[in-house]
């Protein structure tokens, strides 16, 4: 800044000088007209989005503003449009989804994969909180990710279960309620044995006194999947101390009603809940199905190769289930030439009265074209044979 007198008094400068020679002033002329109009603007534009938006702190409260805008409302028809989009973009696989049973899905690599990517997070969503984000179970929840079921691995088993929900429920002191504190304690022992493969005869009596078997099945083993099994290890209500839990499990039942100590058991029912519709349930299904031990699914033979069976062992029903089978392989493009060779020689021996030998023939050429169907229908393959 310089200290000397001000050099251009007629300039309208503010006598601010900020180098030796006074050559950069500030002066102090009106802003540019364009700069004034665009200051305006913006005032006014502040004026009509605090109307248009929330804006105004107000008691607690806040001005709602004339569109209704919140960040919630959009973040919500973000998600609309996401689903829509979706909806248009997988309608197809969801209608086929919807149509199919949960075999064909799951043998359809398209529909499985499609149903499982879908399904995690519908996962995350309902099931992740008791059963652990990759169904890992979680202390009192069971693991979905293994092949160890309460109620079956099967699809429609696992289907029942989520649409219906379960409620374990195993009687306190045994099923009449008859079992003295000592005896569980014993009984106890006898059940932390079966699991290491044992089997006390002595404390037997005691299994059978409780009516275990009733659910467990004779050896610990339940014949369907109703109750957990004793013998493989696996515990259903897992603890650091885990005969503590097999007598308090004994001792206060599953699911017993005004029991503190019971051992807590259910599976809500998400069928008719509203949480989840129908497609999404099945989803689910698949989704659980492939987390770890879900039962095999064995492809239907499709009817095109499904071998006739021959209603009899007389010539006359070998030969024509024979001709049946032939005739089927014929079609599917996969008979082999010498059934045919063989079902002409038969008939030919059975006309020279040779019975035996024709019917014989007549079953090998059975059990060739039953054969080549069975290949056609493992390998889907309908290439000629000829
Ligand atoms: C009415 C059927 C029923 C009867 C009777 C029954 N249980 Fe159970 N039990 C169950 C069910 C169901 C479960 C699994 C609970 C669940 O997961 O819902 C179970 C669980 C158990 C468990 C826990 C296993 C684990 O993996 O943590 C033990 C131990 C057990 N039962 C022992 C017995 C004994 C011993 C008797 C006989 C005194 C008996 N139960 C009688 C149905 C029964
Ligand atoms: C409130 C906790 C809770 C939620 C949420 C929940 N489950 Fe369960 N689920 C359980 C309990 C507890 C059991 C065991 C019931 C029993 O022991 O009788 C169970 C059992 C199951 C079983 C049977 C396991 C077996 O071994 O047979 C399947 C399958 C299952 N749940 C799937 C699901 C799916 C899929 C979801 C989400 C849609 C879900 N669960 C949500 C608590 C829950």
């Amino acid at each position: 800044m310089s200290k000397h007198k001000n050099p251009y008094p007629g300039e309208n400068n503010t006598g601010h000088f900020w180098d030796d020679d006074n050559d950069v002033r500030e002066l102090n002329n009106r802003p540019p007209r364009w700069y004034m109009w665009a200051l305006y603007m913006g005032a006014i534009s502040v004026v009509i989005y605090s109307f248009y938006y929330p804006t105004i702190p107000w008691f607690g409260e806040h001005s709602k503003g004339s569109a209704g805008w919140t960040q919630i409302v959009e973040m919500k028809e973000s998600v609309q449009q996401l689903e829509d989009y979706r909806q248009d973009r997988f309608a197809d696989t969801e209608k086929a989804i919807a149509e199919k049973s949960l075999e064909e899905i799951v043998l359809d690599d398209e529909l499985r994969n499609y149903s499982i990517k879908t399904a995690k997070v519908l996962f995350g969503d309902n099931c992740a909180a008791c059963h652990g984000a990759g169904g890992q179970g979680n202390d009192g929840f069971p693991v979905l990710a293994d092949d160890d079921w309460l109620y079956g691995g099967t699809l429609s088993q696992i289907s029942a279960t989520i649409t219906h929900g379960k409620r374990g429920n195993m009687p306190a002191k045994g099923m009449l309620g008859n079992l003295s504190d000592p005896e569980i304690e014993k009984l106890a022992d006898f059940v932390m044995g079966l699991s290491q493969g044992k089997s006390d005869p002595a404390t037997k009596a005691l299994y059978m006194k409780g009516m275990c078997m009733a659910c467990h099945g004779p050896n610990g083993k339940p014949p369907a999947p109703t109750a957990a099994n004793l013998t493989d290890g696996i515990w259903r209500f897992k603890a650091d101390d885990q005969r503590a839990s097999v007598v308090r499990t004994i001792k206060h039942g599953v699911n017993k009603p005004g029991d503190p100590l019971t051992q807590d058991a259910v599976m809500p029912a998400f069928g008719k809940s509203g949480v989840i519709n129908a497609v999404q349930l099945k989803k689910l299904v698949v989704y659980v199905h492939q987390l770890g031990g879900g039962a095999k699914v064995i492809p239907p033979t499709p009817a095109k190769f499904k071998p006739v069976v021959a209603s009899g062992s007389s010539f006359d029903a070998v030969m024509s289930a024979a001709e049946a089978n032939y005739k089927k392989a014929i079609d599917a493009k996969i008979a082999w030439r010498d059934t045919g060779a063989m079902i002409k020689e038969a008939k030919k021996l059975h006309k020279a009265g040779k019975g035996d030998a024709a019917t014989a023939l007549a079953k090998k050429a059975n059990t060739q074209a039953v054969n080549s169907l069975a290949q056609a229908a493992v390998a889907d393959f309908a290439g000629p044979r000829f």
